[in-house]
């Protein structure tokens, strides 16, 4: 008999919706019934490998573990032999003593050669094309916020066309929900072209370039960083940076735009304040930013347990 296939997530894309509704539904009982699980990891470690700098991620996962009965461990790729070997043979020790990794690597590629080189669950805690963690989180918020089935929601994303983009695309794609992106930015090399036409087929994803009109219709509104984390302080991206945002300061989530909308306001974070969104919105009564964020948590769990007690 052939040995049951490791179960990665990586992208939406490796996932039936049927799994992907499974999940969800899984992380609203993880939320639900935090305490039946406080012993599930015990003997258990985790591998949480960062190229890039983190704070819910991070924090998320360990607690996680930690709530479990669990342990992680932090590993900082420039301190770790990954900066000198081969990606998949150092990956492959790594999974002969933990029992799943967590990997937040800045190219896709490498997140691959790292899962080939896996013998446990690896869980992508994101890379520069996708960020299913997030979004699970994000959707996880909403199902817990409104009773309404999620086929009958509208999230309008508003921003840049990135990595939290195309995970919001593949994830309300499975689960039938509508996404409309207001994205003047979206760069071809950062659109993952799958995950978008999968989505146009199943007729969830649209787009719009009247902000006004795509928020009046709107559930739920979302905006990220206009720029990488990676580049928002490095001198070297000053001039992009400064172009970005001049195109994108009439897209911001400000109290204005609140005015044409009933919606929720969501953001991943971390936040640039006076960018994206204004402070008064991320603290106003409309946002759920915080309840996202706490929400990674409960995500987390739900992906740990459901990749390694499949
Ligand atoms: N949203 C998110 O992934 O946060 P961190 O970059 O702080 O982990």
């Amino acid at each position: 008999m052939q040995p049951p296939k490791t179960k990665h997530l990586i992208s939406w894309k490796d996932w039936t919706d049927h799994e992907v509704l499974d999940l969800l539904q899984f992380a609203i009982h993880v939320k639900h019934h935090r305490a039946n699980y406080l012993g599930h990891m015990t003997g258990r470690t985790l591998a949480m490998l960062f190229q890039k700098t983190s704070t819910r991620t991070r924090v998320s996962f360990e607690v996680a573990m930690t709530e479990m009965g669990g342990h992680a461990i932090y590993l900082d790729w420039m301190t770790s032999n990954f900066l000198l070997s081969d990606i998949d043979l150092e990956a492959e020790y790594l999974s002969r003593n933990v029992s799943v990794i967590m990997a937040r690597m800045r190219k896709h590629e490498d997140l691959l050669q790292l899962k080939e080189g896996s013998q446990v669950p690896v869980i992508n805690g994101c890379c520069n094309m996708f960020h299913p963690c997030q979004s699970l989180a994000d959707i996880l918020t909403i199902a817990l916020d409104n009773s309404r089935p999620l086929s009958d929601l509208q999230m309008t994303y508003i921003g840049v066309h990135n990595n939290v983009v195309n995970s919001l695309i593949g994830i309300t794609s499975a689960l039938g929900m509508r996404l409309t992106l207001v994205t003047p930015i979206a760069d071809p090399e950062n659109i993952d072209t799958p995950t978008v036409e999968q989505a146009k087929k199943k007729g969830t994803l649209f787009w719009e370039t009247d902000l006004i009109q795509a928020v009046r219709k709107a559930d739920y509104i979302y905006t990220d960083t206009w720029v990488d984390m990676e580049f928002f302080n490095d001198p070297n991206f000053a001039d992009k940076k400064k172009a970005r945002m001049e195109l994108m300061m009439p897209y911001q989530i400000n109290e204005a735009l609140l005015k044409e909308t009933n919606a929720k306001v969501m953001h991943d974070m971390p936040i640039h304040s006076g960018y994206e969104i204004t402070r008064e919105v991320v603290r106003s009564p409309r946002s759920i930013i915080f309840q996202q964020a706490e929400n990674r948590l409960d995500a987390q769990k739900a992906v740990i347990l459901q990749l390694l007690e499949a």
